[in-house]
């Protein structure tokens, strides 16, 4: 699935659905799979459409998804005729008798970016010329007499893509001894062998996403979070010895975009949607904290190296630093302008880096009792996604929706180098532990590794997710004696 984003920086209507985009990727998932029913009808009927029998039929089963009245994407409400006139972030969408200057005509055309339905396929070009006749003869809502009733959002199919879809790589790290490189996708985390792409282990369940990944400080276990959005966070525990599930975690209302595992092994940090940080204890899987402050959702937290403090970054703009041992709020930095994505300590622990939808990478140095703010730079032309800091502190790895990667001299964000022309944003990156790789994950599911000082790509682009089976099914596909479970997986997700 490809995403044709705009890249116009840092507008607030943008960043505000961005917030929401996993949420809707599932449901456009879905959506992908409807079929145009109402084609036949359109071209059947001569004269001018109408509201009611030709149009809304069209914004119901294409559109409702994400422009019902709670999911509102670029402001835009669908239930209703008054609400589709009033337009969105960027005023009316439609001008009566005048579809070429309707935004609505000329984002289904594609003439402006991002072609709607936002991730699916163009609609038909009957429905397209359907509502470009209905537009230019005026726009006329339902007759009067004519009940029109306001339109709900279709529940989301589980009708599985017809068409194929590579998961977005959501997630990315390496395990301590950089042997294994685990990617978080669509219901799945993959172990990856970091020197050839090659699958060797894949673990299933997930609700849905997997937005980020920790390995335990030992390297023998793994944490998944994610979970369904608007219904629950859950963190999945694995045992990378045996491949076994040894605990699932809920706790959260919403899901989870960032798990950070303290570096005495024995606590995992999450941060929600839902605007709380928990803490758990991964022995009993039990939680252990809440820690509530922000008044937005949290992206990220991180732990300082010495595991006293979790540093926690959110859309609310702020950056807090809290005391793990007493789950007292320490302090809040408060200089960003936008909503916090990522988050990244120094490796000595006396700075923390920061990075989000004002482009711009904030470093400070921490106290105890305040953090002032190093410096501060407009890194990038677009939202900054992710950052990495290299384990020997001196380089500081950022990824943007600008299409770039780039890496900088962490003392005086100097720019060392820049890989741009990514294929897709780059959504999740990891920086090996000793330093010398640097993995990025990208939304069109493509993986790349690159090396930290020739900046050459070592590895890649390769599909994340490519169908795997584990040996024993391999060894009976290739025997021709099941088919089945191969063909299962390649329906639900196949991967090109
Ligand atoms: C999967 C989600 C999704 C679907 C389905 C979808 N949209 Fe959108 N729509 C978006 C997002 C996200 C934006 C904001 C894009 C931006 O500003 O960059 C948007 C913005 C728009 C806007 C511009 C509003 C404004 O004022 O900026 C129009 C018009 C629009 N969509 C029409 C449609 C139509 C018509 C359909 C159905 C054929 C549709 N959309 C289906 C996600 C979706």
């Amino acid at each position: 699935m490809r995403l044709g984003l705009q890249k116009t920086a840092n507008n607030p209507p943008q960043r505000a659905w961005r917030a929401l985009l996993w949420a809707f990727t599932s449901a456009s998932l879905g959506l992908l799979a409807l079929v145009g029913s109402n084609a036949d009808r359109a071209s059947a009927q001569p004269g001018p459409a109408s509201f009611t029998a030709d149009i809304q039929p069209i914004l119901q089963s294409k559109c409702l998804a994400c422009h019902s009245s709670s999911s509102k994407m670029g402001g835009l409400v669908m239930e209703s005729y008054e609400s589709l006139m009033k337009g969105g972030i960027h005023g009316p969408s439609i001008i009566p008798g005048k579809s070429e200057e309707s935004r609505i005509f000329l984002m289904l055309e594609g003439k402006v970016q991002p072609r709607m339905p936002f991730g699916g396929d163009p609609l038909p070009a009957e429905e397209i010329a359907t509502i470009k006749a209905w537009i230019d003869a005026g726009a006329k809502g339902p007759l009067p007499g004519e009940t029109s009733a306001p339109l709900k959002p279709l529940a989301i199919p589980d009708i599985k893509p017809q068409v194929p879809i590579a998961s977005p790589v959501a997630s990315l790290r390496f395990s301590p001894d950089g042997k294994v490189l685990a990617a978080g996708g669509y219901k799945e985390v993959r172990l990856l062998d970091p020197a050839t792409g090659k699958a060797v282990a894949s673990f299933l369940g997930h609700a849905d996403y997997v937005r980020s990944l920790a390995f335990s400080p030992d390297g023998q276990k793994l944490a998944a979070a994610g979970g369904m959005p608007q219904q629950g966070g859950e963190i999945k525990v694995w045992d990378l010895a045996t491949h076994k599930l040894l605990k699932t975690m809920k706790g959260h209302s919403d899901c989870i975009y960032s798990v950070a595992w303290s570096p005495d092994g024995k606590l995992l940090a999450s941060g929600s949607y839902d605007k709380l940080i928990k803490l758990w204890d991964v022995a009993s899987g039990q939680e252990t904290r809440t820690l509530k402050d922000h008044i937005d959702a949290v992206f990220a937290v991180a732990f300082s190296p010495d595991g006293k403090w979790l540093a926690s970054g959110s859309q609310d703009r702020s950056v807090k630093i809290w005391d793990v041992a007493s789950g007292q709020r320490l302090y809040t930095l408060s200089e960003p302008l936008d909503g916090i994505t990522t988050l990244a300590f120094s490796p000595t622990g006396k700075q923390l880096a920061a990075g989000g939808y004002d482009r711009t990478i904030y470093i400070w140095n921490l106290g105890d009792k305040q953090g002032t703010l190093a410096q501060s730079l407009i890194a990038d032309e677009d939202s900054i996604i992710q950052l990495a800091w290299s384990p020997d502190g001196k380089v500081i790895a950022s990824s943007s929706s600008d299409g770039t990667i780039r890496f900088r001299d962490a003392a005086t964000l100097d720019p060392l180098n820049v890989l741009s022309g990514q294929a897709d944003w780059v959504q999740a990156l990891a920086v090996s532990p000793d330093g010398r790789w640097l993995a990025a994950g990208r939304y069109d599911g493509t993986l790349s590794v690159y090396d930290m000082k020739t900046y050459k790509q070592v590895l890649g682009p390769t599909l994340a997710f490519e169908e795997y089976l584990p040996p024993s099914q391999r060894a009976r596909a290739v025997a021709g004696a099941t088919g089945t479970v191969a063909n299962a997986r390649v329906a639900r997700e196949v991967r090109p």
